[in-house]
């Protein structure tokens, strides 16, 4: 591992020291003109840089219409504003074209093909920034530099004046910025006009029918950027402060990079829910040797507690357990279950653990609770622990444990960590999604990755493509799960919330959602929340494994649920993981949403389909499978009169044999679902 940690930082300056190299060789005379462009690969989109009166402006076109109109760039630092008086010192254009395979993901391999325009920008305090785009087919990216030079060695951001001029007053699907329980609202969908606040990804519909999805890639030591609406169409960025009353936005050091800030274009949902420039725009994999690094799914003891069967705390029902623990072991090994994830092993638990997050302990068991014997006793039935990490935001204590924590982990063989950050806004006096807190998830990733352990995070910071340079990070939560459905007192998960997030909080990367509830109507619940329930059929459940993508998904549900449903529960232990393709089929932001997958380990293919409070009905046609080959199509289908509300338990089951010439009728009850498996004849 010590070797693994030497490579990892050697590349991490090799990596920084390169991207900020290109300003001592291309540095032009003084006559540089104002106006630059960038032609994407195959001229769809056009970039204009325009320094106006010594500011720093962009425009974005796309043929003859207008994606971004004229907006302003450049920060306000502590000492000077960088967004105005400057001069163009020179500049630079590269052509790149590039193929990169993903270790594990929603598609195997990823193209990177893109114009990159660097300006060379001079303050009239001599302070010197360069700004680089990178122009796709299918959107922008833009990012910040500020080199080493003299004169300028610390500074300080108070303000980043990052715009983003819309061409007309979108629809737009957003979640709320700087309010308490971070990201984990119901998406609004509004005229963008409506926004006030945004955090990213946001996407939006433009009159012309193009799709945009604003976001940012490689947050690393960083303010998070949501958007904020100045009027007459224009969003300006706008970063979480530091909370120490300085308004210091962000805190820096030459040589020093902002995150990407990405538009991204697409005519069609499917080439939006397949755009890649974020992880493009990320560095390369630190990790040298990803074979360890595994997907996969997961059951454990979570659910029983969210519907207070069994609690975190202990007592007579808590639910971390060395003999209910080692049921779910036999239960994982006996359905091929790779993870066992217990919450509630550690002690702190009793009391306000949220108020209490300064105490957590995490080596330290509950004495009814033996780590070491259910570690050996998982993985000497196939499985393993999935430790759970909860913080509550106690983040010095949880650092100052962490070294210890890990290696222990490390030592007994467990490779996988949920963590969680559960609080409100604020963490250890900071904004949870200010650059402190960036910084201590990226630490904690990097401390993951030097122990072979891969991360699950709850209430985490947005996910901005950093797993393609850990791809250690395998999914997070960071928006409403499941778990709303169990106790939320507003209503839940409502049936569009999923063709909702595919094309919003889906499109920055995987997502922890916990789907697999079986029992609809929670007849386990709680008796004091009888009206809380999933809004879906059993049908629509099994679709989210294939809609919604993650790494690590887990099969949520009380054992008994499963063993009480036998066929729906076939799929959950059929469906994989890891995706050679993905390409959604049909869909309608907030309404429906058709995607199929193929497996990266087999010749199968899923589908998933899920629909909104409207049944629906529609022909898809199975081209994408491949030509000449025979599959069994296993068919899991919403039966004649299901219906979330009335009749969600009603699926059925049937199959067919199909060839990439044929065609399946998609069925969806209200608020239901379908899912199939094409296995591959031999
Ligand atoms: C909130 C998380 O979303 C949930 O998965 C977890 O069970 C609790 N926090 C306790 O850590």
């Amino acid at each position: 591992m010590l070797l693994l940690f030497r490579f990892i930082l050697l590349s991490s300056l090799l990596v920084l020291s390169s991207c900020l190299d290109r300003k001592i060789t291309n540095i032009a005379s003084k006559a540089t003109p104002p106006v630059h462009l960038a032609d994407s690969p195959s001229g769809k989109l056009q970039l204009i840089f325009e320094l106006k009166d010594g500011v720093p402006t962009y425009r974005l076109n796309k043929g003859a219409s207008y994606v971004i109109l004229s907006s302003e760039l450049g920060a306000v630092l502590e000492e000077e504003d960088l967004s105005q008086n400057f001069e163009i010192i020179g500049y630079q254009k590269r052509d790149s074209s590039s193929t990169w395979t993903q270790p594990w993901g929603e598609v195997k391999q990823i193209e990177d093909t893109h114009q990159e325009l660097a300006v060379f920008l001079k303050h009239e305090s001599g302070k010197r920034m360069n700004i680089i785009f990178r122009l796709y087919d299918t959107g922008l990216g833009f990012r910040y530099e500020w080199p080493e030079q003299d004169g300028m060695n610390k500074f300080v951001i108070m303000e980043e004046k990052t715009e983003f001029v819309l061409a007309g007053n979108h629809d737009a699907w957003w979640l709320q910025a700087y309010i308490p329980n971070r990201y984990e609202h119901l998406n609004i969908a509004s005229k963008a006009s409506q926004i006030d606040t945004a955090a990213t990804p946001l996407t939006m519909k433009t009159a012309d029918g193009l799709y945009l999805s604003f976001h940012e890639a490689a947050l690393t030591d960083y303010s998070s950027m949501s958007l904020i609406n100045r009027g007459e169409n224009k969003l300006q960025a706008t970063l979480f402060p530091w909370m120490d009353g300085t308004g210091h936005k962000v805190r820096a050091k030459t040589p020093f990079v902002s995150p990407w800030r990405t538009i991204k274009v697409n005519e069609d949902l499917n080439g939006l829910v397949n755009n890649y420039i974020e992880l493009n725009l990320n560095e390369p994999s630190k990790i040298k040797d990803t074979s360890w690094i595994k997907p996969g799914k997961y059951v454990g003891i979570w659910w029983d507690m969210h519907l207070n069967r069994k609690t975190w705390y202990s007592g007579e029902k808590h639910g971390a357990t060395t003999e209910y623990t080692k049921k779910w072991i036999n239960f994982a090994a006996k359905h091929g279950f790779g993870g066992v994830l217990v919450e509630g092993w550690n002690i702190t638990w009793d009391g306000n653990w949220i108020e209490n997050s300064d105490q957590f302990r995490f080596t330290e068991s509950y004495p009814d609770y033996d780590l070491e014997e259910v570690t050996e006793y998982a993985q000497s039935k196939g499985t393993n622990i999935i430790m759970h990490n909860e913080t509550s935001t106690g983040i010095d204590n949880y650092e100052s444990q962490i070294d210890e924590a890990f290696a222990y982990y490390e030592k007994l063989g467990i490779n996988t960590i949920k963590s969680g950050y559960v609080g409100d806004m604020i963490a250890n006096g900071e904004w949870h999604h200010g650059q402190y807190m960036v910084r201590h998830y990226r630490k904690v990733v990097k401390k993951a990755a030097e122990h072979g352990i891969m991360m699950d995070v709850h209430e985490p910071i947005k996910d901005t493509g950093i797993r393609r340079t850990w791809p250690n990070m395998m999914t997070r939560e960071g928006a409403r799960g499941q778990e709303y459905n169990a106790w939320s007192g507003d209503g839940g998960n409502p049936p569009n919330y999923i063709p909702t997030i595919l094309f919003t909080r889906m499109l920055s990367g995987p997502f922890d959602y916990t789907p697999g509830i079986l029992d609809v109507l929670l007849k386990d619940n709680d008796e004091g929340r009888p009206n809380n329930r999933v809004h879906s059929t059993i049908a629509g459940e099994l679709a989210i494994y294939v809609v919604i993508y993650s790494p690590l998904h887990m099969a949520a549900d009380l054992m008994k649920n499963y063993e009480q449903h036998p066929v729906a529960f076939q799929f959950i232990k059929d469906v994989p993981t890891d995706w050679e393709y993905t390409k959604l089929l049909k869909g309608e932001i907030g309404k429906h949403a058709t995607v199929v997958r193929k497996d990266r380990n087999s010749d199968d293919w899923y589908l998933g389909a899920v629909t909104d409070e409207t049944a629906r009905e529609y022909v898809v046609n199975l081209d994408f499978l491949e030509e000449g080959k025979k599959y069994n199509a296993i068919i899991y289908s919403d039966g004649p009169g299901a219906d979330y509300e009335t009749n969600p338990y009603l699926m059925v089951k049937y199959g067919q044999i199909v060839d990439s010439n044929a065609t399946l009728k998609i069925a969806l009850a209200r608020g239901g679902g379908m899912a199939v498996r094409f296995k591959a004849r031999d």
